[in-house]
């Protein structure tokens, strides 16, 4: 399978010109999953609930219908964020579009900082996605910090995770190698780059969006300051394998009894 990231440096409430650097960065592009930064339509920093909500969008909205064109152009299986809206309610979201379609959305179910002044959690529950025979799950940046997300997906099966991410402190890109060979899976953690000021806030997103296999080894890693695309094409059925040795199992070998 063709896995891979798309590094974009969004501004601030301009979604036709985000889905233009997008559009750029793929041109010729096929891949099988393509995975897109947090929020890459519409920016990250926020000042007020309402200004979050004004940019909010369903799954019908132009965001998704860009995703929709983005999985026609490059055949791929594309995985990015958005602020989905439903009832009176907005959420940090991401979308899984395939062949044209809308497959479902995923809610980050760890909200950072002041997004818990302008979204509701996550309340869907975490999903693998059988896409195209391989198992494809998602979590968005800061699910990143609590290992039992990535966990619940691989046992599962999922075989790639696909992390739409904003990093704004250093320590993701380390820790998704410690995610990757504790749970034997591949990961793509595509982030955003550039520095949005915003009210209060000054944001500077770090970049870097990496690729990690399934023994933790960095595939790819993208520049911290540079838009830019990376395609890998991976041994999906790697991740099938837990042994580390003869004798240990990363799933097997758990002592659940002595958790809580
Ligand atoms: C983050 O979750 N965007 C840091």
């Amino acid at each position: 399978m063709k896995i891979g990231y798309i590094q974009s440096a969004p501004v601030f409430g301009e979604k036709q010109q985000n889905f233009g650097q997008i559009r750029s960065l793929t041109e010729g592009v096929k891949a099988d999953l393509l995975v897109l930064p947090e929020l890459f339509a519409t920016g990250y920093s926020f000042t007020s609930k309402e200004e979050a909500e004004a940019l909010s969008e369903t799954t019908e909205g132009e965001t998704a219908r860009f995703l929709k064109e983005l999985s026609v152009k490059t055949s791929a299986t594309i995985v990015g964020g958005f602020i989905e809206r439903e009832n009176d309610r907005i959420y940090n979201a991401l979308l899984i579009v395939s062949e044209g379609k809308v497959i479902d959305t995923y809610r980050k179910i760890h909200l950072f900082n002041k997004e818990k002044l302008w979204f509701s959690p996550g309340d869907k529950q975490l999903k693998v996605y059988d896409i195209n025979g391989v198992k494809v799950g998602a979590m968005i940046c800061f699910d990143w910090i609590f290992p039992e997300v990535c966990r619940t997906l691989a046992l599962q099966g999922m075989q790639v995770l696909a992390h739409p991410s904003n990093l704004v402190m250093p320590y993701c890109q380390k820790a998704m190698v410690t995610r990757c060979l504790e749970n034997r899976i591949f990961a793509v953690t595509a982030n955003r780059i550039g520095t949005e000021h915003r009210g209060e806030d000054h944001f500077t997103f770090t970049g870097a969006s990496q690729i990690t296999a399934t023994d933790g080894t960095i595939l790819s890693s993208a520049p911290t300051d540079q838009p830019a695309i990376a395609i890998i094409e991976i041994d999906e059925k790697q991740a099938d394998n837990k042994w580390i040795n003869y004798y240990n199992n990363v799933i097997e070998d758990r002592r659940t009894e002595f958790y809580f």
